[in-house]
Order: C-alpha cells, then structure tokens, then sequence
C-alpha cells in the first residue's frame, strides 16, 4: 500500500491544539481526571510521563476523541476528533495500553484489515495489504491465526501493526513497547524512529525518552513540567526517587526482586 499520512489542508492548523476546562469520566458525577489544560502540540515526537493515575492515557484518549472535555475543544490539524469521527479515523491513529481493549476480531486477517476498510479500501485491496505486511513482517503464518491464540505481546505488537497500516498522520501510543520482549522492543523502536508521522508515547522507560523533542509530565490530571528532556527528566526521575525512597520499606533495596 502507498499512502501516505494525510498532510493537513492549506486552511487547517497543523497541530494539535487542546483548549479544555477539565475531563470527567464515570458520568456527569464522575471523577475529573484531567484538570484544565492549554497545551499546543507541533513537534514530531512527544513523550508523556507521569504516576499511574497521573492520567496520561485519559490524556490519549481526549487526543484521539474518544472522551470529550467538559468544556472547551480539541483540534488535530483543524479537525475536531471527538465531534468528527471518520476524519479522525483517517488522521488518528492510537495503539490502546491494553491490546485486549483493541482487538476486535477472531482472526489476524480480519483484525488487520478492519482499519482499510474504515478507510474505504477494498476487501481484495485490504486483503493484498494485509498479506503483504505479514510478508514484510516475517509474520506470514500469522494469516488466519486466531487473534485469541495469540501471547499478550504478540497481541500488542498486531494492534501495533494494524495503526501503522493505516498510515495515520498522528499516532499515539500508550506503553508500546510494554508486553514486547527484547529483540522486538529494539525492532520496533527503529520502526517508529524512522516513521515520518507525528509520535506521541506514553512510557515509563526514561531511556527511550532521550530523544523526544518534548516530554509532558503529568501529576495528577495537570501538566507538572513540559519542555526538552534534558529540563524535564532529571527533574522527574529525583522526583520518582524521592517517592520510590517514601514508599519502599528499605530505599537501598534493589529495583527488581531478585
Ligand atoms: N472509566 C473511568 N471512570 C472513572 N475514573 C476513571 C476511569 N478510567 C480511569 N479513571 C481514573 O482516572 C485516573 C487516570 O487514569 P489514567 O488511566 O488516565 O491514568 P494513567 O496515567 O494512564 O495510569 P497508568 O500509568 O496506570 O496507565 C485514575 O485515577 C483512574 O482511576
Ligand atoms: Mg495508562
């Protein structure tokens, strides 16, 4: 397949823009999980930090428009997610934390195609898409498979394959490389350097984050801190110190039990 990502119109603002007065979820009488925000986003790769429960994936999600503010707007290149779904489908693409809450069909195939045909391919186009990329992936006996039977990361890693195939502009990732073991983290770090889209990852691996051109640190629905990592991560790794120290029973124990 040769698409490319959508460039943004002449008219549209490239760039997310996100203008929010705060973001409940749980109903009306929910819980506001993210407070405020004025942030605009035009680099290529962001990197979002933070606690669990800091709400960086509810940060995603109001990305993606998934969830709506309860007042004020969100704009991906001049188009509103939450309001217009099909062009959002077609600019936004957003790898879930849990594959489980992605995949939707029994087979690869199927699960793989689902996106080409959101985007108004063919079923043979999609088909030939799909072999291909199992082809070019090493993946070819994955045809057919049983979505099911597959390992949690090799779930992850077909959702990964199944956002990258539809060649969104944006792509949001929330802890990719978390179930993946060694090799395929490597492989598919150098997958997503290379890609010309606009990356915004969630992680909780400092290492990989060097090399953002912004990192967003959250604490508790605000932004903390915001700017190159060089500012930013030494400042939110003391800080992570600071607590791991507050809470563990001995703070030189080592990081891994073992
Ligand atoms: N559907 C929901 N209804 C009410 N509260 C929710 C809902 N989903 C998440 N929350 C709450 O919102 C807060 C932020 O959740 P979120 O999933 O965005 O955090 P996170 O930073 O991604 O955490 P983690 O690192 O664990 O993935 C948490 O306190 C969580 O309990
Ligand atoms: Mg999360």
């Amino acid at each position: 397949m040769s698409r490319s990502p959508a460039p943004p119109s002449a008219a549209s603002p490239a760039g997310i823009r996100i203008a929010t007065g705060g973001t409940v979820l749980g109903g009306p009488a929910g819980q506001q999980v993210l407070g405020p925000l004025d942030l605009t986003l035009t680099e290529r790769r962001i990197g979002i930090i933070g606690r669990n429960g800091s709400g960086k994936t509810t940060l995603l999600r109001l990305i993606a428009g998934l969830v709506a503010p309860v007042s004020g707007q969100v704009s991906i290149d001049g188009i509103d997610p939450a309001r217009d779904r099909r062009a959002a489908v077609a600019r936004i693409g957003i790898l879930f934390q849990n594959p489980d809450h992605q995949i939707l069909f029994p087979t690869v195939d199927e699960e793989l195609a689902f996106g080409l045909h959101q985007l108004g391919h063919s079923k043979p186009a999609a088909a030939k898409a799909v072999q291909a990329l199992l082809q070019a992936e090493g993946r070819a006996d994955w045809a057919g498979r049983s979505t099911q039977a597959l390992s949690q990361g090799q779930r992850q890693y077909l959702c990964l394959m199944a956002v990258l195939l539809m060649q969104p502009a944006t792509i949001l990732l929330d802890e990719p490389f978390a179930a993946l073991d060694l090799p395929m983290r490597l492989r598919l770090a150098r997958r997503l350097a290379a890609l010309p889209q606009r990356l915004i990852t969630i992680s909780h691996d400092p290492e990989g984050l060097h090399s953002c051109d912004r990192l967003i640190w959250l604490e508790a629905g605000a932004v903390a801190a915001d700017g190159p990592p060089a500012a930013v991560l030494p400042a939110f790794l003391a800080e992570m110190q600071r607590l791991g120290a507050l809470e563990g029973d001995d703070p030189a124990a080592p990081v891994l039990p073992c």
